[in-house]
């Protein structure tokens, strides 16, 4: 029964991603699935939940979709047709509206701070610097000017950098230290060349 429901997510999640070019593509989906599913068994949480609301957590998202309201409803829909209960619709709603750095919340539950640890983790590292310069080319960004503040290099200094710190659980944190540790010296060497 769960097998078939996520394979259904799967496609359903391709649908809506598939085709995106700003580091929210369809793989961004099932990286942070995969990975919340990989904390959620070594922290004790319900790791079905997590990885469910992991491969939606980007569904309704303001800067992706024209219609939010509409994208959140149609996911209603299609969860309700392939039997997700009412309670686990409810439960997932409440992570993804969580999830979101920019809201700045914290999720209450421990299954909330995996996806959010799960997504965090996606932005840092090698794939973390690749999705950052595929956002900001796709949103007119400049990989970088000393003396404009909205660049992509900035982007590390304002959210990046901050994030191993705002890690919730152990398995999130030590996986992070590694990333951040490399992108400190991606920046390192980006400013030895360029100056
Ligand atoms: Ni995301």
């Amino acid at each position: 029964m769960k097998d078939k429901q996520l394979a259904k997510i799967r496609d359903f999640i391709f649908q809506l991603f598939h085709t995106d070019v700003t580091g929210h593509d369809f793989f961004h989906m099932e990286r942070v699935a995969n990975m919340a599913k990989q904390i959620a068994l070594k922290e004790n949480a319900d790791p079905f939940i997590c990885e469910v609301a992991a491969w939606l957590h980007d569904v309704g998202d303001k800067k992706l979709f024209s219609e939010p309201d509409k994208s959140i409803e149609e996911m209603h829909h299609f969860l309700e047709s392939i039997f997700i209960t009412n309670s686990q619709i409810n439960t997932i709603d409440m992570i993804i509206h969580s999830v979101s750095f920019s809201k700045g919340r914290i999720p209450e539950t421990l299954e909330g701070k995996i996806v959010q640890d799960s997504d965090r983790l996606d932005a840092i590292g090698a794939i973390g610097i690749a999705r950052t310069f595929a956002y900001g080319g796709a949103d007119q960004q400049m990989i970088y000017h000393p003396d404009n503040k909205s660049t992509s290099i900035q982007h590390f200094h304002d959210k990046l950098l901050r994030l191993k710190d705002l890690m919730h659980t152990e398995t999130a944190k030590n996986i992070a230290f590694e990333r951040h540790q490399f992108m400190e010296n991606f920046l390192k060497q980006f400013r030895k060349e360029w100056n």
